[in-house]
């Protein structure tokens, strides 16, 4: 499955990707944003690990690399929830340092967004941001997506506390 944006596209990981992988993802100025579950630092394993569970994860794809003029420049995704949450889908992304503030993450997050919500039964789609992180809500908001709540203090990253943002986006609200 591929999503196309503009100069580029979304398209599934592949075992080619790896050592740009591990190149882009190897920066504490991402993963400072992102769950601890994101390594630092990020290496050719690391990169190898996410790449077979994309592998595994097969259609409908839900993880995808940003490709940017032919390179990859980042990678966005969909978590699909279940049990009381099924019909709720987290969405998070990032890009390569070397590629922000370009329109690449919104566009991305765009046609992801297009795509989830012709493509599976989403009630409500979602992402958590930190609160030092007005980049990443700004994305968010150009995408449709309403900041829905405030929690104080709920984050600590490298030992630095912030607050968590959640942002939402109900289709037909
Ligand atoms: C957040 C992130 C994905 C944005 O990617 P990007 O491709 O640079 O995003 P875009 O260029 O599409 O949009 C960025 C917007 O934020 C704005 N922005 C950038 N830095 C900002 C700041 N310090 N304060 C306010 N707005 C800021 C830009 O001006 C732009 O908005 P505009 O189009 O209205 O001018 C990227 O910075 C990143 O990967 N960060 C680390 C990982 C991360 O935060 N992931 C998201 C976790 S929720």
């Amino acid at each position: 499955m591929e999503l196309a944006m503009s100069n580029g596209r979304l398209r599934p990981f592949a075992s080619g990707d790896r050592a740009s992988l591990a190149e882009l993802a190897n920066e504490e100025r991402i993963w400072r944003n992102l769950t601890d579950l994101f390594p630092n630092p990020y290496g050719l394993d690391n990169a190898d690990e996410w790449i077979e569970r994309c592998v595994q994860e097969g259609e409908p794809t839900r993880n995808f690399a940003i490709e940017v003029d032919g390179r990859l420049v980042g990678a966005i995704g969909l978590d699909l929830l279940d049990g009381e949450k099924a019909g709720v889908g987290n969405v998070g992304y990032w890009v390569g340092v070397d590629f922000w503030n370009r329109g690449i993450a919104t566009e991305a997050l765009r046609a992801l967004v297009e795509y989830v919500v012709a493509s599976f039964p989403i009630r409500r789609l979602q992402a958590t941001v930190f609160g030092w992180n007005p980049a990443s809500g700004r994305v968010l908001e150009k995408c449709g997506f309403i900041l829905e709540g405030r929690f104080p203090n709920a984050i600590v990253k490298g030992g630095d506390v912030t607050d968590e943002l959640v942002y939402g986006l109900v289709p037909n609200r």
